[in-house]
C-alpha cells in the first residue's frame, strides 16, 4: 500500500541544493524529509540520468539538447555552479547513482518521467528496468508524468507499482482561463493511477474534492508557502512537493 508523507521535496531540495543531484539526496535527507521527487530523461544513448529541462542551459556549463548527448558528454558537464560557488563541481547524475543513495539515506521516492519528446517508452522503460533490480520497497514509490504516454508504458512493464498523474494548467478556450483538462477522471481511470499530481494553480477546493471523491489522492504541486500549505491540507490534500520542504514540514499540523 502506497504510503505518502504530507510534504515531499520538489527535485531533491530546490531551494537548498542544485536540483537533481545527489547533493540535494542529501540535502533532503540531512533535513528529515521522507520522500524526494526526481526528474528522469534518456541520454542519447539511453542512460537514464536526473534532469528537468529539454537543454543544458540553465542548469549547466553545456550548452544544446540533451536528447543529443551521450552519457560520456553529459559526464563532462559541471552542474552545480549557476546554484552557488559551494557546489561548483558537482555533476549531473545517473539514476542509478540516486537510486543507491536514496537507498543509503532511507528516501522514499517520486520518480518523475520526464522524456525528450519521442522517447516516452523508452525513457520509463529503463528507468523502470533499473528500479525492478535495487529498489524493493513499493510502499515509498510512485511513477509519475505529465506523459500518458509513459503512464502506459509504465502500467505496462509493472502494473502494480503506484502511479500518479501530473496535470498542468490548460487554458480555457473561452475564457482562457487556467483550468484542469476535464477529461482528468477518464484518462486516470484509464491509466489506473492511484495519484493526481496537480498544479497549485488548478489545485481549487473543487478540484481537490472531486478527486478525493473518485477515490484518488489528491497532490499538489509546488508549495513553497506555508499558508497555502495549511489550506490544501485542510482541504484534504495527501502531500505536496515543496523547494523547502523543511519549512512545510514545520508549518503543516500534525494532527491531519
Ligand atoms: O512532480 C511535480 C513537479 O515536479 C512537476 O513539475 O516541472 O517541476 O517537473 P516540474
Ligand atoms: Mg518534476
Amino acid at each position: 500500500m502506497l504510503k505518502l508523507p504530507k510534504v515531499i521535496g520538489h527535485r531533491g531540495a530546490a531551494a537548498y541544493a542544485p536540483e537533481n543531484t545527489i547533493e540535494g539526496i542529501h540535502t533532503a535527507a540531512d533535513m528529515g524529509i521522507e520522500w524526494v521527487e526526481l526528474d528522469v530523461k534518456l541520454t542519447k544513448d539511453d542512460i537514464p540520468i536526473l534532469f528537468h529541462d529539454e537543454t543544458l542551459e540553465r542548469t549547466t556549463n553545456g550548452s544544446g539538447f540533451i536528447a543529443e548527448m551521450t552519457y560520456e558528454d553529459i559526464k563532462q558537464l559541471e552542474a552545480g555552479s549557476w546554484y552557488g560557488d559551494s557546489f561548483a563541481g558537482i555533476k549531473i547524475p545517473t539514476l542509478e547513482e540516486a537510486i543507491e543513495a536514496l537507498i543509503d539515506r532511507n528516501l522514499g521516492l517520486n520518480l518523475e518521467i520526464k522524456p525528450c519528446p519521442g522517447r516516452e517508452v523508452e525513457t520509463t522503460e529503463a528507468a523502470l528496468d533499473l528500479l525492478s533490480t535495487i529498489w524493493d520497497d513499493h510502499d515509498r514509490l510512485l511513477i509519475s508524468s505529465f506523459q500518458h504516454v509513459s503512464l502506459e508504458a509504465s502500467k505496462d512493464v509493472a502494473q502494480d507499482w503506484s502511479r500518479g498523474l501530473l496535470l498542468a494548467p490548460e487554458n480555457d478556450e473561452e475564457t482562457g482561463a487556467e483550468v484542469i483538462n476535464p477529461n482528468w477522471a477518464e484518462i486516470a481511470d484509464y491509466l489506473d493511477v492511484k495519484t493526481i499530481n496537480l498544479s497549485r494553480k488548478i489545485a481549487s477546493r473543487d478540484v481537490i474534492e472531486a478527486v478525493i471523491d473518485a477515490e484518488l489522492h489528491p497532490l499538489v504541486f509546488t508549495v513553497n508557502d506555508p499558508l497555502e500549505a495549511r489550506q490544501f491540507q485542510s482541504w484534504g490534500v495527501d502531500a505536496m512537493f515543496s523547494d523547502e520542504p523543511d519549512v512545510i514540514v514545520e508549518n503543516l499540523l500534525t494532527v491531519h
